[in-house]
């Protein structure tokens, strides 16, 4: 039975231990394809539509990669200001109208909900590329993605989650599916931006070991993986508060090598300045290898989604 077929992927939540390992399965296969050759002819004939309502350069563009390494063709809208958008259309309509040219939509909008209010309003699948400060499910799923293939294993995890965990909608994400692996996860942020109460005890309840703190130092060492997030400028209502978090964690060469053992470094980018430059041609930095992942794990979600896996 194909699992993803005709569904929308909105939430991290919404998959199972099983279910992950299947997706990760075919991302693996596909990235072995794309080694001899270009693409395949899996979704010839089927349309995915972009519709971003907020930046992107990675996301996008790695799912419109994917569908036509898949063979399938792309439309795209334009920027919110050349669409109807701006003559004051709403998220349904704009969904309903994309839903007759599409087969597939992929929307990315700064409404937490946002992409659920979409897929209610359509009989297309919808795939949640980040609604505001909620969920990014595809990026949670390229970072385990990547934590497999640089690590070896999901199994006994120990990761550091830091930087902007209350806004950080990849995050929030991606500690759903590091419950599935009984991860144990150290969230480091400053006091301002901790990670929303109920998620912490969502993981606490499913018995998942959490370790709140500010002490970065003494998370990395007791981690094998370190996962940096971006302060999310654009969701804070006082930039006064923006002012006072904003270059809370850096990781630098400095910190790496004090640190005297190898670690995984993860972060979904863009980055301003929790990554010093000094940190890229470090053995462990894999987040420009992750954002390639972007493109294996997409494909595989798609075929999955027209139930060709
Ligand atoms: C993230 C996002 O948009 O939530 N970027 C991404 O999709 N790779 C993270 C961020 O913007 O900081």
């Amino acid at each position: 039975m194909p699992i993803l077929k005709g569904k929308d992927i909105l939430h991290g939540n919404q998959f199972t231990k099983k279910d992950v390992e299947t997706i990760l399965k075919v991302a693996s296969e596909f990235e072995k394809e794309l080694k001899k050759k270009d693409s395949l002819s899996l979704l010839k004939g089927k349309i995915l539509a972009t519709l971003f309502f907020e930046p992107s350069t990675r996301t996008r563009l790695s799912f419109e990669a994917a569908m036509q390494r898949l063979g399938g063709g792309v439309i795209s809208m334009g920027s919110v200001e050349s669409s109807s958008v701006a003559k004051g259309e709403t998220l349904a309509d704009t969904a309903r109208t994309v839903a007759q040219y599409a087969d597939v939509i992929v929307l990315r909008h700064p409404r937490l909900g946002s992409a659920k209010e979409a897929a209610d309003a359509v009989p297309i699948p919808v795939i949640n590329a980040g609604d505001g400060a909620g969920q990014h499910p595809t990026q949670a799923l390229l970072d385990v993605y990547t934590i497999l293939k640089e690590v070896g294993s999901l199994k006994d995890l120990t990761i550091s989650l830091v930087g902007d965990l209350k806004y950080g909608r990849t995050v929030h994400a991606l500690v759903e599916l590091l419950s599935l692996f009984n991860a144990r996860i150290y969230l480091v942020s400053p006091n301002l931006l901790r990670m929303p109460e109920e998620i912490v005890s969502g993981l606490k309840g499913k018995g998942i070991e959490v370790i709140e703190t500010e002490d970065m130092a003494e998370a990395v060492k007791a981690s094998s993986v370190l996962y940096m997030t971006r302060i999310q400028k654009e969701r804070f209502t006082d930039l006064s508060e923006y002012e006072r978090v904003k270059g809370s964690f850096i990781l630098n060469e400095a910190f790496l090598n004090n640190l005297k053992k190898k670690i995984i470094i993860l972060h979904p980018l863009p980055r301003v300045d929790e990554i010093h430059t000094d940190v890229d041609a470090y053995p462990g930095a894999a987040y420009f290898r992750q954002m390639r992942n972007g493109v294996f794990v997409r494909m595989a979600l798609l075929a999955m989604v027209f139930g060709k896996r």
